[in-house]
């Protein structure tokens, strides 16, 4: 039997773990500084080694931060605590289902409920059940040049089963959330670490290390010819608007169009709008996505373009889910990649984010360079809050992406390769 315990005591411990924050001790020392740390690319998928010895995936688009190693006897957040409302908020389709046939958050007043977590898998799309419990994470604190001392402290996380894992890098133990949801990383470390709302990401090539700075501050690297540039205060001068898709924490942006070597794509009127109220189309941001994949009715203009612009350029055999190749030695080189007709998606405000050969292109093997681009099937652009076009990782790879949870802006440095640095050169910081 349980030990009753003192309705004074359960007040006090519910009081103290419905703050948003906890009470749970952080062991390192409290730091208003930005966090840094390394990104490691594994198969298609973006990890940070946050959590000793079980790396997590990093999802734009996730909503909370979950893992298959909580220990047995974690400490369990109750039902009835605003953090468990907030962890069941705006929950994915596949989650929903599962959640309505489970407990139902704050229904109790027991205060040995605990509450329960719907953790979700965005490679498989398979959702999961655990606690909600708080474990230490750690990184390096910066001052955007070297990495200062480690910091540790205690987030969130929604315990996983070990099956939630298919799909995900055999390396991998969990994924971190990265969306403005209440418990994603990036909100949680700005709340218990005292800074911006605000976070840095420089997604690595394949076999490179990357960064992500989370906490605001300058983003600064060495370059060539030698001097230092403070990156994050040229993106923030120059931003752009984020779009809100009430349906979920996701990052959107508005597209107007898109252009093949100056030449607009012929798309329909508003084919790329968001529509708020169904929660579908719009261009969103994804890091779990390997390429930019768009929807067929804009998908198939944009590859016919492209195939004109480039006709004079000995063909290779598709490789799926690739479905145009070149024979690589055609190409030119130049300090953004090969050299070929630029992608420009033309943004609201009247600015063009240009995506060069390095970013539309992709070396699959020594002789081949593929249009790195994938159409969505019949099944995902009738999925729920499907998108029209998922800005996919290898389009932000090697670029500095800023984003802005307070000001709703990002911004992106363009391919480092035009500055004669990358990614692996902030590497160095974590
Ligand atoms: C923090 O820095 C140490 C020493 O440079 C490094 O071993 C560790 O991986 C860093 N942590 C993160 C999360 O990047
Ligand atoms: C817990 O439940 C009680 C009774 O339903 C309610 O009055 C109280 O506001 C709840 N507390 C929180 C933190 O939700
Ligand atoms: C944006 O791109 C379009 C299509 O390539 C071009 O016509 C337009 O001049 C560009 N605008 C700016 C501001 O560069």
């Amino acid at each position: 039997m349980m030990p009753s315990l003192h309705p004074l005591l359960v007040l006090s411990l519910l009081l103290l773990l419905s703050s948003p924050l906890g009470t749970l001790a952080d062991d390192g020392q409290p730091s208003s500084k930005p966090i840094v740390t390394t990104i490691h690319k594994d198969s298609s998928f973006y990890t940070i080694p946050v959590k000793d010895g079980a790396p997590l995936v990093l999802d734009l688009a996730g909503s909370l931060v979950w893992t298959t190693t909580c220990p047995p006897s974690h400490h369990r957040v109750p039902c009835n605590s605003s953090v468990c409302h907030v962890a069941n908020r705006n929950l994915p389709a596949s989650c929903a289902s599962s959640a309505n046939g489970g407990q139902q958050p704050g229904n109790s007043d027991d205060p040995n409920c605990a509450c329960a977590a719907y953790p979700y898998n965005p490679a498989s799309g398979q959702c999961g059940s655990g606690d909600l419990t708080a474990v230490p994470l750690s990184a390096n604190a910066t001052d955007g040049k070297s990495p200062l001392f480690p910091v540790s402290f205690s987030t969130y996380v929604a315990c996983a089963p070990g099956g939630l894992l298919t799909s995900l890098p055999p390396g991998a133990a969990g994924v971190a959330g990265l969306s403005r949801m209440p418990l994603s990383l990036p909100t949680q470390v700005a709340k218990r670490l005292k800074v911006a709302k605000e976070f840095a990401l420089c997604l690595p090539g394949g076999g490179e290390t990357g960064a992500a700075i989370f906490g605001g501050g300058p983003f600064e690297l060495p370059s060539f010819p030698p001097g230092i540039v403070n990156f994050a205060d040229a993106i923030r001068r120059n931003p752009t608007r984020l779009l809100k898709n009430p349906k979920n924490g996701a990052y959107y942006f508005g597209v107007q169009g898109i252009a093949v070597n100056q030449v607009a794509v012929p798309v329909a009127a508003g084919a790329l709008a968001l529509d708020r109220r169904q929660g579908t189309g719009g261009v969103v941001f994804s890091t779990v996505t390997p390429y930019t994949t768009l929807r067929s009715d804009v998908y198939l203009p944009l590859i016919n373009a492209f195939d004109a612009a480039t006709s004079g350029i000995p063909r290779r055999k598709p490789i799926p889910p690739l479905q145009l190749c070149y024979e690589s030695s055609a190409f030119s080189s130049t300090r953004v990649g090969p050299g070929v007709a630029n992608i420009d998606l033309m943004l609201d405000g009247g600015r063009n984010w240009t995506l060069p050969g390095g970013s539309s292109l992709v070396q699959v093997d020594g002789a081949t360079l593929c249009f790195a681009f994938d159409m969505m099937s019949p099944e995902q652009s009738a999925a729920a809050n499907a998108p029209a076009i998922i800005f996919g990782a290898y389009q932000m790879e090697n670029n500095l992406m800023l984003f802005d949870l307070e000001k709703s802006t990002f911004g992106a440095s363009g391919l480092l390769s035009g500055m004669r640095t990358g990614c692996y050169n902030f590497a160095s910081m974590g």
